[in-house]
C-alpha cells in the first residue's frame, strides 16, 4: 500500500487482546479442548451477569434459537410471530422445527417489529413471539411482555445482537422468557462462533442440555440413555475461554462503541448541513444512549432522491476504502420464502428498509478520524447522485 492510500476500514472487526490469545493457548495445551471446565465457568459467569438466571451455551446463535423453540415445545402446526428485517436464521429456525413464521411489519423508526401490529396477526395457532433487537436496540419490553401475557404466548427473544443492551436499567436477558444471544465473530461479545440461552428453570435447563448433545442423559458413571432427539450443538472450552476474556473487556468495548456512535451523529449532521444536504431524507438510527449496545450504526439511504441504487453507493464507498454491509434484505424476498408464498409487499416498511438500509463501520478498534472519512465519503456520494 502506498503512503497516500488510506487503510481500508472494514464494516466490523473483532478485538481480541493478548490475554485472550494466552488463554486460548492454555486451553489448547491443557489436553481438554471440547466442552469441559471452561464452558462450565463461562456459563456460571454468564448466569451471574444475567442476575442468576440459568444460562447454557451452544455452538452458535442459530442452534441456540432452535433449542429455545424446542424447549418451548414449538413444532408442527404452530405459528411464531417475527420480523422480516433480521438475519434469515431467525425464521429459518422456525421453519426448521416445523412451525410457520408469521411476519409482522417493522416500525420504520426503530426498524424492529411493530408491537402495535402483532395482535392483528395472532391466530389460534400462534404459540410465540420472536422479536429481534436490530443493531442492539430493544423493543418496548413492557409492551412486549404485556402482549404475550394477554394472549398467553411464549416469548423467544432473538437478542443475537443485543448482548449488553438494557431496558429500564435492566440488562436484556436478566428478565423475560427465553432469551437467545449470538457470540458470532462480529458481535459485541464474540467467541468466534457461539451463543447462549437464558432459561427460566431447572427443567428447561436440563432439556436444553440434552438437546445440545444427542438427547443424552447420564445416570451414574456408566449409565447412559437417550430419551429425546438432540443434535451436536455444544460450545467448546476454546470458545468459552475467549468469551470469559471478552466479558472482561466488554465495558471498554461498549464505551468505545457508544463514543463512536455519538461522533457519527455529530459529524453526519454538520457534514450534511455544510454540504447543503440537510433536506435529504437520510435516516439515522434512533439516538439512544441508554438502551442500545451500538452493535451497528445503520443509515437508511434516501433512494427516491438519488439517481443510483444502494449497490452503487456501496461500490463507491469501497473504492474510497470504506467497507459497508447490508443487515438485512427483507427475509420474505429470498427465493425459499417467496416459494412458500410470502410477499415483501405485505410488509411495506420492511420492504423499503431492506432495500435501502446500509451498515457503516463501527467496532471498538476504529480511530476517531475514521468517522470523518466515512461520513465525508458517504455525503460526497449522496451529493454527486442527488436528483435535481
Ligand atoms: C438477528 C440475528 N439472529 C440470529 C443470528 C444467528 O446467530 P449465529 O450466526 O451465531 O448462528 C444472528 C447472527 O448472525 C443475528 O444477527
Amino acid at each position: 500500500m502506498s503512503a497516500s492510500t488510506p487503510a481500508f476500514i472494514p464494516f466490523t472487526r473483532p478485538s481480541f487482546n493478548q490475554e485472550t490469545i494466552d488463554a486460548v493457548a492454555e486451553v489448547l495445551r491443557s489436553g481438554w479442548v471440547t466442552s469441559g471446565p471452561k464452558l462450565a465457568e463461562f456459563e456460571a459467569t454468564l448466569s451471574q451477569y444475567f442476575g442468576g438466571r440459568p444460562v447454557r451455551c451452544f455452538a452458535n446463535g442459530t442452534a441456540t434459537m432452535k433449542i429455545a423453540l424446542q424447549v418451548a415445545g414449538i413444532g408442527e402446526g404452530d405459528e411464531v410471530i417475527t420480523t422480516p428485517i433480521s438475519w434469515v436464521a431467525t425464521s429459518n429456525v422456525i421453519l426448521g422445527v416445523g412451525a410457520k413464521p408469521v411476519f409482522v411489519d417493522v416500525d420504520p423508526v426503530t426498524r424492529n417489529i411493530d408491537l402495535n401490529k402483532i395482535a392483528a396477526a395472532i391466530t389460534s395457532k400462534t404459540r410465540a413471539i420472536m422479536p429481534v433487537y436490530l443493531a442492539g436496540l430493544p423493543v418496548n419490553m413492557d409492551q412486549l411482555y404485556a402482549l404475550a401475557k394477554e394472549h398467553h404466548l411464549r416469548v423467544i427473544e432473538d437478542a443475537a445482537q443485543a448482548f449488553g443492551s438494557q431496558w429500564n436499567g435492566k440488562k436484556i436477558g436478566s428478565f423475560g422468557d427465553l432469551v437467545s444471544f449470538s457470540f458470532q465473530a462480529n458481535k459485541n461479545l464474540s467467541t468466534i462462533e457461539g451463543g447462549c440461552l437464558v432459561l427460566n428453570n431447572v427443567e428447561e435447563t436440563a432439556l436444553a442440555e440434552k438437546l445440545r448433545l444427542q438427547g443424552l442423559t447420564r445416570q451414574g458413571m456408566d449409565g447412559m440413555d437417550v430419551d429425546v432427539l438432540g443434535g451436536k450443538d455444544n460450545l467448546t472450552d476454546v470458545n468459552a475461554v475467549i468469551g470469559l476474556e471478552q466479558l472482561k473487556q466488554l465495558p471498554t468495548y461498549q464505551a468505545r462503541r457508544a463514543a463512536l456512535a455519538r461522533q457519527y451523529f455529530d459529524v453526519m449532521r454538520s457534514e450534511l448541513q455544510s454540504s447543503g444536504l440537510d433536506t435529504l431524507d437520510l435516516e439515522l438510527p434512533v439516538e439512544n444512549f441508554t438502551e442500545t449496545n451500538w452493535h451497528m450504526f445503520q443509515v437508511i439511504l434516501p433512494l427516491t432522491q438519488l439517481t443510483v441504487d444502494r449497490a452503487q453507493v456501496m461500490t463507491e464507498l469501497k473504492e474510497l476504502g470504506i467497507g459497508t454491509g447490508v443487515h438485512y434484505p427483507t427475509i420474505t424476498g429470498f427465493t425459499l420464502y417467496k416459494n412458500l408464498g410470502y410477499k415483501t409487499a405485505d410488509t411495506p416498511h420492511a420492504e423499503r428498509i431492506g432495500r435501502s438500509i446500509l451498515t457503516l463501520p463501527l467496532f471498538p478498534a476504529m480511530a476517531d478520524e475514521d468517522i470523518g472519512r466515512i461520513v465525508k465519503g458517504l455525503v460526497g456520494i449522496l451529493k454527486k447522485y442527488r436528483k435535481n
